[in-house]
């Protein structure tokens, strides 16, 4: 049986390339550099990579710590989260004339992935 420890590392290692994804992204965005197909390819897979890692860590831990079916307001939350830094990748490659607004919001959605986790507010 996998661990509340096991998903746990899954969760936060999904998290750490998500954001390295992004990042990577965002640098060639504020910088105009035009990236070919075949130049975002790998960060587009690990950005996927990371959104699969989260969501199996993510349900993972939700099993581990009692919670299956009938999920609380903050799961929802995490998951309309989840989906947003899914979409998120788009918007930096498409507008790339917003993404010092993006940009800001990526640390906004992060502080609140990371607060709805630990204070599990509106239950
Ligand atoms: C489908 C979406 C998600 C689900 C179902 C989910 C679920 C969970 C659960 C159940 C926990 C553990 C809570 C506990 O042990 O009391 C957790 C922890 C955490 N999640 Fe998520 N999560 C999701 C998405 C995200 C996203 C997108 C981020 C950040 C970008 C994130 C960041 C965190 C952090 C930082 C922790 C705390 C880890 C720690 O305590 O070391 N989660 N998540």
């Amino acid at each position: 049986m996998v661990s509340y420890e096991v998903y746990k590392i899954i969760h936060v290692l999904g998290i750490m390339i998500l954001f390295l994804s992004i990042g990577a992204l965002f640098y060639t965005a504020f910088n105009k550099i035009q990236l070919d197909k075949k130049q975002k390819r790998p960060w587009l897979i690990m950005h996927g990579v990371s959104l699969f890692l989260i969501l199996l860590g993510g349900f993972g831990l939700l099993a581990r710590i009692g919670i299956s079916g009938g999920f609380p307001t903050w799961v929802w939350l995490k998951i309309i989260i989840w989906g947003i830094f899914g979409g998120l990748i788009m918007l930096i490659i498409k507008l790339p004339q917003i993404s010092k607004v993006l940009y800001l919001l990526t640390i906004i959605l992060g502080f609140f992935a990371i607060y709805i986790a630990n204070y599990k507010p509106f239950l």
